[in-house]
């Protein structure tokens, strides 16, 4: 079925976390003035919302109804992540934490929970043009998606990236500890059975190791004026 939605302009961008896809994403979203989707708060929320309601991770049921059930609304603000409500309570600081990070990775191997997930996202795509970021925006959610992007850094700088910013948020945590996390969660997105971490077979590749953040935007921006 076509629907007037299907014919607004998607740019997805997906990756292994701490690529900076985040905030490359955002960034782009900003410039073209199109909306943004992280997807990854989605799961995060589920996390979040299944575990203060005391639901077992192993209660496949109960989570996919919490999936479906749960009211997560974001509010943009320029030049920073949006804030994310989970039934109406601000929970965007707890949102970004590495425990919150790894109960998302978890849940978000269950079928059931992703089904649940797919319509919220795909309401998003709302005129002028939608920015999608995550694992699966132009392998599943968004296959049609005019404009995809796979963005990869190595696991090490990804550990340093995380490292500085949770040093400058005030945690005590050590660099060998996020590098063995990051492997960890990359291991179990990729390794999933469901939508696993991979490139879509038309995204295009861009290796962020050796680039500052302005410079992939401006590649991203690039491919979407040129479509190369
Ligand atoms: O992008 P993030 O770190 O906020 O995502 C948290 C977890 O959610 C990630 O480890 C895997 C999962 N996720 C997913 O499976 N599919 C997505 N589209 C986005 C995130």
């Amino acid at each position: 079925m076509t629907t007037t939605s299907d014919k607004v302009p998607v740019l997805t961008i997906d990756g292994p976390s701490g690529s900076g896809k985040g905030t490359i994403s955002r960034a782009v979203a900003e410039r073209l003035g199109w909306h943004f989707l992280d997807s990854g708060a989605l799961y995060r929320a589920v996390g979040l919302a299944a575990g203060s309601a005391d639901i077992a991770f192993d209660d496949v049921d109960a989570l996919a109804r919490c999936a479906l059930d749960t009211e997560i609304h974001f509010q943009d603000r320029p030049g920073d992540d949006p804030l994310v409500f989970i039934n109406g309570h601000d929970a965007s600081d707890e949102l970004r934490t590495e425990s919150c990070g790894a109960a998302a990775s978890a849940i978000a191997a269950i079928p059931a929970v992703r089904a649940a997930l797919v319509e919220k996202q795909r309401q998003f795509r709302r005129a002028p043009g939608l920015v999608a970021d995550g694992r699966d925006m132009g392998t599943v959610i968004f296959p049609d998606a005019a404009f995809k992007v796979f963005l990869t850094a190595s696991a090490e700088i990804r550990a340093e990236r995380r490292y500085k910013q949770l040093k400058e948020k005030g945690f005590e945590v050590t660099l060998a500890t996020l590098l063995r996390e990051i492997v960890a969660r990359d291991a179990r997105d990729a390794g999933r059975a469901v939508a696993p971490l991979r490139a879509a077979s038309d995204a295009v590749h861009i290796d962020a190791s050796g680039l500052g953040i302005g410079a992939v935007v401006e590649r991203v921006l690039e491919l979407i004026r040129h479509g190369s």
